[in-house]
């Protein structure tokens, strides 16, 4: 069952597909909304709303986010965010995915909540209070603590009688999520950047040398001219349109970065054309609305314009007609380096520093002021948009850009290329996003606690509709250490997205970088997704089809079970298998919990090495580097495909 309270006037999110009727009259505050069956209470706040929590229950959601499967214990805020330092501290990362769902003990003892709105959202989940759970919405304008009694946003209450059915109901009312081409499940190699078609052919080269399968290398912000997008570089991308060509014939695509900065410059068709059409977000005096991303001075398109939104999306079609299938939107929260007068203020207010001696106090500030240039919530407060027929601030509808701006590719590739299948993901995202792409799971580091958030979101993303995921492998910032590598690969193979991707100035982390011991394990791995890729992809698109999980925590599984309710560490894929990934440096194995009966395949490399029964309970197994064990339910079958394949055959 879906209850629907609409509060004040909402502005539009297009989250959700199914037209549930609004409760008539919603409560006043302090006033109970709903009661759930033998469960806890919602009340209305000024702000919000408030439940309690009892210490069996469980916090289960909010999709892209720090910390562990079960939520509580931290607060939470929904306002997409450019991040590269994903500390555990941090409350918000690059999407918005306001839903979760509160489980008690007993399975029918759960209610699942989604605030939609475009706008910031706190979700204190046992951090003020141990057993409060509080929602707040943050007024776009003013301090965070100046809440005013107007709430505009959709509730929705979903109940059924269990965790998985209350994710299965909300799913059907945001939709379907997007289904990737099976090419995309193939490994994918990423560097920031390859810097030229030569090097491309080389890395590729690479690959099939040493036999390391591989179906996607990708392309970042070098390939293009000067960081514009729907560019490429004359000099070192001269041959691109054979380069892709002779890619294909090696079953490689390429997957090139495009970013939601349009560069400033005159002469640049894409801004020229924009400005003409005044489909670039404005400031206060109806100017455009110049920020700093990798170009230098860039305007937005303002995705949340309809007709801006067809006219971006349609510029994808310079790369589709040489050949390209498959793109990756990025910076698009959006990320500024630095607005015009952001950056002309700061200046000014530098110079004062410059003769003074630099206290405790002084050297501080001074060294805040420098960091607030980038990202500052005053910009997003600066610029407009024309959101259906209606100009509206950007801070009140934030969380809205990198969705439309995905859609805008999406919906062009409709109507351009209507029987292909296009590769498409995202960095930035709100819940219906997940209908047009996946999402990757954007700057983490090369620390072992990323391996295990990786994990750890894998089924937050997938009650959010986010099936097509997966984190960047190895790390994105920072050093990688080749154990890190092969274990995050062994987890990594089971993602729908396995992409290994760097940021420059980082140690090299294609495969073949490593010695020949590490490389020939990290192969062996791969080669093992590709055995995998059936079971995988059938897995994946039915959940898609069948509004699933692919990916769940135990406790949804066996729900009666105390001991797999409290499992943090380990996953169920599909409906035959389980993983227990090692994400500790130099752990040979570790403790894994069987919530059944179950049959553990273990494979060095791509090679099944051992067969054996476990029965229900705690046990401990070895792991060592190199090999993967996978866990087979009872009277399941993980079907495999034969080894040796280094690309997927379409
Ligand atoms: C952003 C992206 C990252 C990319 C870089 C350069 O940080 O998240 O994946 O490599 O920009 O384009």
């Amino acid at each position: 069952m879906i209850r629907r309270f609409t509060f004040g006037n909402p502005i539009p999110t297009e989250a959700v597909v199914l037209n549930i009727e609004k409760r008539k009259a919603v409560p006043p505050i302090d006033e109970s909304i709903a009661v759930m069956d033998g469960m806890a209470e919602i009340k209305r706040t000024v702000n919000g709303f408030i439940m309690k929590m009892r210490d069996e229950d469980i916090v289960y959601g909010l999709g892209e986010n720090v910390r562990g499967i079960n939520k509580r214990g931290w607060v939470y805020e929904s306002n997409n965010s450019d991040e590269p330092k994903h500390e555990e501290t941090r409350k918000s990362l690059y999407g918005s995915h306001n839903f979760i769902v509160i489980a008690g003990e007993k399975p029918s003892e759960n209610y699942g909540l989604f605030i939609d709105t475009p706008g910031k959202v706190r979700f204190d989940i046992g951090y003020s209070k141990y057993d409060e759970l509080k929602i707040e919405v943050i007024p776009a304008d003013g301090d965070s603590e100046d809440y005013t009694s107007e709430l505009n946003l959709d509730l929705y209450i979903i109940e059924e009688d269990t965790v998985l059915k209350t994710v299965k109901s909300f799913r059907g009312l945001v939709g379907k999520s997007y289904i990737a081409p099976k090419w995309a499940f193939g490994y994918g190699q990423s560097r920031w950047s390859y810097m030229s078609s030569d090097e491309v052919r080389e890395v590729v080269k690479k690959h099939r040398d040493n036999h390391i399968p591989l179906d996607s290398l990708y392309l970042d912000i070098d390939y293009m001219d000067d960081f514009m997008d729907f560019t490429t570089n004359p000099d070192t991308f001269a041959d691109f349109k054979e380069l892709v060509e002779d890619m294909r014939k090696e079953h490689i695509h390429l997957v090139p970065i495009i970013d939601a900065g349009v560069k400033a410059k005159e002469g640049y068709k894409v801004y020229d054309e924009g400005v003409q059409n005044g489909y670039f977000c404005k400031d206060e005096n109806g100017e455009d609305f110049l920020v700093g991303v990798w170009p230098g001075k860039c305007v937005l398109p303002d995705m949340l314009n309809d007709e801006a939104r067809a006219w971006f999306g349609n510029w994808y079609k310079v790369l589709l007609d040489l050949g390209i299938d498959g793109f990756w939107n990025d910076m698009n929260e959006p990320a500024l380096f630095y607005s015009e007068k952001r950056l002309k203020k700061v200046f000014d207010e530098i110079g004062e520093y410059k003769n003074k001696n630099l206290d405790v106090n002084t050297f501080f500030e001074f060294s805040e002021l420098a960091g607030s240039i980038a990202n500052n919530p005053e910009d997003y407060k600066s610029f407009y948009h024309n959101y259906k027929g209606q100009k509206i601030r950007h801070d009140k509808v934030h969380n809205l850009f990198g969705y439309y701006m995905t859609r805008s590719a999406s919906e062009a590739f409709k109507r351009l290329v209507p029987d292909k299948n296009i590769l498409m993901y995202s960095r930035s995202s709100y819940i219906g996003m997940h209908r047009y792409a996946g999402i990757w799971q954007g700057d983490n580091r090369a620390f072992w606690s990323h391996l295990l958030m990786n994990i750890q979101m894998m089924p937050s993303l997938n009650m959010c509709g986010f099936l097509y995921t997966g984190a960047d492998l190895g790390g994105f910032g920072d050093d990688t250490t080749s154990d890190l590598m092969i274990r995050w690969l062994s987890f990594g193979i089971f993602t729908p997205l396995m992409r290994n991707h760097s940021a420059r100035g980082t140690r090299r982390q294609e495969v073949y970088q490593f010695d020949s011991k590490s490389m020939d394990m990290m192969s062996g791995i791969i080669s093992l997704r590709y055995r995998l890729i059936p079971y995988l992809y059938d897995a994946y698109t039915k959940a898609c089809e069948q509004d699933e999980m692919m990916f769940r925590p135990l406790g949804m599984d066996y729900p009666s079970d105390k001991d797999a309710r409290r499992v943090e560490d380990q996953l169920m894929i599909g409906d035959a298998i389980m993983v227990s990934p090692v994400y500790t440096q130099n752990a040979t194995g570790r403790s894994v919990y069987i919530p059944e009966n179950m049959t553990m395949l273990r494979f060095k490399g791509a090679e099944l090495v051992e067969e054996t029964s476990l029965t229900k309970g705690h046990t401990f197994i070895d792991m060592p580097l190199g090999e993967v064990c996978i866990f087979v339910r009872e009277g399941k079958e993980l079907k495999l495909a034969d080894a040796g394949a280094e690309y997927v055959e379409e």
